[in-house]
């Protein structure tokens, strides 16, 4: 099982960073108007190792699990490498800028960065957001180019632009942070002190969960029907103010409870689907307090709340005996 302790910067060597994955724990969409959510950052996330190169030369980012290497300055055919090269060369600018303000010698030192995806892309648990962080993390690191954790989150928008149109920021600030949180567009992070700690069990429907698809098709749901899609966000809100006094008074049923009818709002804007569903029935049924998707929907995870960490186990086992990768998390603050 994995543990998350309060929320911290995680340690880093030279050259070296890390970004973490993170749950959102209720109030996803909404947050990308304007809406708080709470979110539970991962001890998992992203690692990246950064080389220091020649001035001049081609600055490069290789993502292992993906087997994909692109060159910031030169573009690619295939869409999806395209985004990553982009989003690199968004980094590499901010990076441009930083190292001129810093008054150091032109042209720069080219970089190297590897980077290693411990949480699956696609899923609804900000991999894309902590894969940025650790990218930038490690440059930082290499080139001595430090950076104070706001101008890091913004760094990480700019990625996030990139591949989702319009972040709310959730993801990347999480990245950054980690620990259990509050989290309202264009305000920093609010730490949420739990009044005990949560045992959650986060399941995988393997469908692959587009968050730039579900954010445009709750943004065109919005454009149709505005009265009622901000109906649907503010019901949304009034669940994440109760559930962020539930989890400070330590009441986990009654999170739990809160957590069902976030995703009944969610499926309401079509963001579930039927393997999600049928992973929260089964988590449910496996005595999980609550459940519900996690994350941009539409395909990914779900994640389940339990009674204790025998329950976390019961569950874990029920999603998997089902056929759906699942793993237990404890989160403290
Ligand atoms: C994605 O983890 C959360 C969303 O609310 C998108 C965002 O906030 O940027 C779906």
């Amino acid at each position: 099982m994995e543990t998350v302790g309060a929320a911290s910067d995680i340690s880093t060597s030279a050259g070296q960073g890390k970004g973490h994955g993170k749950v959102i724990l209720l109030g996803e969409h909404s947050v990308v108007y304007g809406r708080p959510a709470i979110s539970a950052g991962l001890g998992r996330g992203c690692g990246a190792r950064a080389e220091r190169g020649q001035p001049g030369a081609a600055d490069t980012l290789s993502v292992d699990p993906w087997g994909v290497s692109v060159h910031a300055a030169q573009a690619e055919t295939d869409p999806d490498r395209e985004l990553l090269r982009r989003g690199f060369a968004v980094l590499c600018e901010a990076l441009d800028t930083r190292w001129r303000d810093l008054g150091r010698a032109l042209p720069r030192p080219s970089v190297r960065v590897h980077a290693t995806m411990e949480i699956p892309g696609g899923a609804g648990l900000g991999g894309s957001a902590a894969l940025s962080v650790a990218v930038v993390r490690a440059i930082d690191h290499v080139l001595d180019t430090p950076q104070d954790s706001e101008a890091l989150v913004a760094a990480s928008i700019a990625w996030e632009r990139v591949f989702h149109g319009n972040p709310s920021g959730v993801d990347s600030a999480m990245a950054v942070h980690g620990g259990l949180a509050r989290y309202v567009r264009g305000q920093p992070l609010m730490h949420v002190r739990g009044g005990k700690p949560l045992q959650l069990v986060v399941g995988n429907s393997g469908e692959h969960g587009s968050t730039k698809s579900t954010v445009a098709s709750v943004a065109r749901q919005h454009a149709r029907d505005p009265v009622k899609t901000e109906q649907i966000f503010d019901a949304v809100a009034s669940l994440v103010n109760n559930a962020q006094s539930a989890l400070e008074a330590g009441e986990h049923s009654r999170l739990g409870q809160l957590m069902d009818l976030n995703q009944k709002l969610l499926n309401s804007l079509l963001l579930s689907t039927t393997k999600l569903e049928e992973m929260c029935l089964i988590a449910r049924g496996a005595g999980a307090l609550g459940a519900k998707l996690t994350g941009g929907g539409g395909g990914g995870c779900m994640i389940a709340l339990a009674a204790d960490v025998t329950g976390s186990e019961r569950i874990a086992r029920a999603l998997s005996d089902a056929g759906f990768a699942a793993f237990s998390v404890e989160v403290s603050s």
